[in-house]
């Protein structure tokens, strides 16, 4: 019971990842907050939560409507009270070559992945700050650490968000906010359906990538377990996570690896 009656909201909870570290969560003893677009599916994993003997809430939100988090912050206070633990965790990715992407795409990556994140967390901090302190994890990918073909604006949104929250713990850590970067690799979802073309069309099918990957239940373990350390940054998957360690120790390696791997 690592997380006993400690509020955690999730973001992206309605599929994949979010959906299992929900679940997670609540097995740890945490009520949780779930948001994502979809307000049936977000039903479904609440009750999942519930029949775990957690308490959970259903706050639909768009990332891409930053104009709008300020206010759902506000209701989620006002209804459940303290939030302990942030996932931001909702996002979207994308397969497209550099030069049939439209810049469209670009900034619809950018809106979700990074600045609804972005405006989530400004929009939490002040009342984890007046709280004393709080949690605040990110989903980001091991893309966040290198680029990667067909995910130009992903790898970008990804990385962004390495800048801001590297940043924003060195800020706060004297304040008790600890922060905590996720890089999955290859996790078993349908996080490749909804990626983004160059046209920006959806791709929709599920990569080979995604099949052979971890399972979102394994990767949400691993996660919630890497929050409750307070770890900084953890990777999380299978071999495709060697590719953090090649970049960093044999550059060249990685530069000719890279051209040659499968990208969907
Ligand atoms: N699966 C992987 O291999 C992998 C690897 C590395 C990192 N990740 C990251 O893990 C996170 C979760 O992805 P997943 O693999 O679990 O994929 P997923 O099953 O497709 O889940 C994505 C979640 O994000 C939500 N979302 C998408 N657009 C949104 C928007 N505009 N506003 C609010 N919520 C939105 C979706 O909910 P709605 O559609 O209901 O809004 C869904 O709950 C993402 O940040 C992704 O980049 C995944």
């Amino acid at each position: 019971m690592k997380f006993k009656n400690k509020n955690v909201w999730i973001t992206g909870a309605s599929s994949g990842i979010g959906a299992a570290s929900a679940v997670e969560f609540a097995r740890q003893g945490a009520n949780v907050i779930l948001s994502a677009r979809r307000e049936e599916a977000l039903q479904q994993v609440k009750s999942d939560c519930e029949q775990l003997g957690a308490k959970a809430w259903v706050f639909p939100m768009d990332l891409a409507q930053t104009g709008d988090i300020v206010l759902i912050v506000q209701q989620v206070i006002q209804e459940v009270g303290t939030i302990d633990v942030l996932l931001n965790n909702g996002g979207i990715s994308q397969r497209g070559v550099v030069n049939e992407t439209i810049l469209e795409v670009d900034r619809r990556i950018m809106e979700v992945n990074f600045f609804g994140t972005v405006a989530l967390t400004k929009a939490v901090l002040p009342h984890m700050l007046k709280n004393g302190g709080g949690r605040v994890a990110v989903t980001s990918s091991l893309v966040g650490k290198f680029g990667f073909p067909l995910r130009s604006a992903y790898a970008a949104s990804k990385h962004a968000l390495h800048g801001f929250f590297e940043s924003m713990r060195a800020e706060l850590v004297k304040d008790g906010v600890s922060v905590t970067v996720i890089c999955p690799g290859r996790i078993q979802t349908p996080i490749s359906k909804s990626a983004l073309q160059g046209d920006g069309k959806e791709w929709g099918q599920v990569d080979e990538g995604q099949q052979k990957g971890m399972s979102a239940e394994d990767c949400a373990t691993q996660m919630v377990q890497a929050i409750y350390k307070g770890k900084k940054e953890v990777y999380i998957g299978g071999s495709d996570r060697l590719m953090v360690y090649i970049r960093r120790y044999c550059p060249p390696l990685f530069y000719w690896l890279v051209t040659r791997v499968k990208a969907t």
